[in-house]
């Protein structure tokens, strides 16, 4: 079982070593690996169980680093990082070729992301090699956003988890790339399309759902728990089904019923991005068949809420 601690000297020894540990981030927790070794990269694909297709994030300590692994640095790259990192941002750049086939899943791009979590920050300044981090959850399941997910689902096949309490964005990051230099959001995240499109103007979106992905995280069924989730108006929905069977995932209503989550009793978009997949998790684990949800407005981290919502519901 792993270990579960704070000890940044002890998590850079098992690194160095070649092996993973759990690192976190204020997105979601990452499974951590030398990026520039592709024996580390491969046991991340390994203890996910995730297809070789779907690329890796490396996470570096500052904007600094990024010329060492990217080919070309794009103006509006350039922006973008010096106004949210480090933050819930990953910025898809050309690579150099050393870094790794396997990180990139053979793609001539790699993701580049400065995390916005101190213990995380400082064992990145302390390590040699930056390192690839996808989410740390089994693939196809909901990310962890606290050491303890990493610990129900991984917890067997990592030896350390490096706690830092609860993830305080709680959605992944939001990824950007570039095409003929025109920026593309590819994934909606913890950062916000409104946010993003005030430092460097309109944006491109590809960040739909689809069955055949051009960026793997695009993968529909791709954050889902293992029940049923339905989305829609929740107070019609469920006089279909017997009350003692369904769990409603509401954003701020309050049904006074037994199996229920309520995101935000406050009406915030942040909040309930922080509480949508530790709800999704507890709601998962009752005795029930269905979660009944709805969407949230489609504006800021309302985007990655109803995106992830509708992951969630493609299964
Ligand atoms: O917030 C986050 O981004 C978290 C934390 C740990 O940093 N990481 C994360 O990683 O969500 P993961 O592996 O669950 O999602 C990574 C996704 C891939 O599925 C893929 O869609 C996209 O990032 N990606 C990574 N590198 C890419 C590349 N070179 N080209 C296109 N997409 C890429
Ligand atoms: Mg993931």
């Amino acid at each position: 079982m792993a270990m579960i601690g704070s000890d940044i000297d002890f998590a850079k020894e098992v690194l160095l070593k070649g092996d993973l540990v759990a690192v976190p981030t204020e997105t979601v927790y990452g499974l951590a690996g030398n990026a520039l070794d592709p024996a580390a990269a491969a046991k991340i694909f390994q203890v996910k169980e995730r297809p070789s297709f779907d690329p890796l994030i490396v996470h570096v300590p500052s904007f600094d680093h990024v010329s060492k692994y990217a080919d070309e640095i794009p103006k509006q790259a350039h922006l973008l990082a010096e106004k949210f990192w480090p933050g819930p941002l990953t910025i898809l750049f050309k690579k150099k070729s050393f870094v790794p086939d396997l990180v990139t899943s053979g793609l001539d791009t790699v993701g580049l992301r400065c995390p916005d979590h101190p213990l995380t920050r400082r064992l990145l300044e302390v390590l040699p090699f930056p390192l690839a981090a996808p989410s740390a959850n089994p693939f196809g399941y909901v990310s962890p956003t606290t050491a303890q997910h990493v610990a129900e689902q991984l917890g067997e096949k990592i030896p350390y988890i490096l706690d830092g309490g609860a993830c305080p964005v709680g959605l992944e990051s939001t990824i950007v790339g570039f095409e003929n230099e025109r920026p593309v959001i590819y994934r909606f995240g913890g950062l916000s399309l409104e946010k993003i499109e005030s430092v460097i103007g309109k944006v491109d979106v590809q960040a739909f759902s689809t069955s055949n992905p051009k960026a793997p995280g695009q993968l529909k069924s791709h954050y889902a728990p293992r029940k049923k989730v339905i989305i829609g108006d929740i107070a019609a929905l469920r006089q279909s089904y017997p009350i003692d069977r369904v769990a409603l995932l509401t954003f701020q209503k309050n049904y006074n019923t037994k199996f229920q989550y309520i995101l935000s009793p406050e009406g915030s978009l942040e909040q309930a991005a922080q509480h949508l997949f530790t709800a999704l998790r507890e709601l998962d684990k009752l005795p029930i068949d269905c979660i009944l949800t709805e969407f949230v407005a489609d504006v800021g981290l309302g985007r990655a809420i109803n995106d992830r919502l509708r992951r969630a519901a493609a299964n």
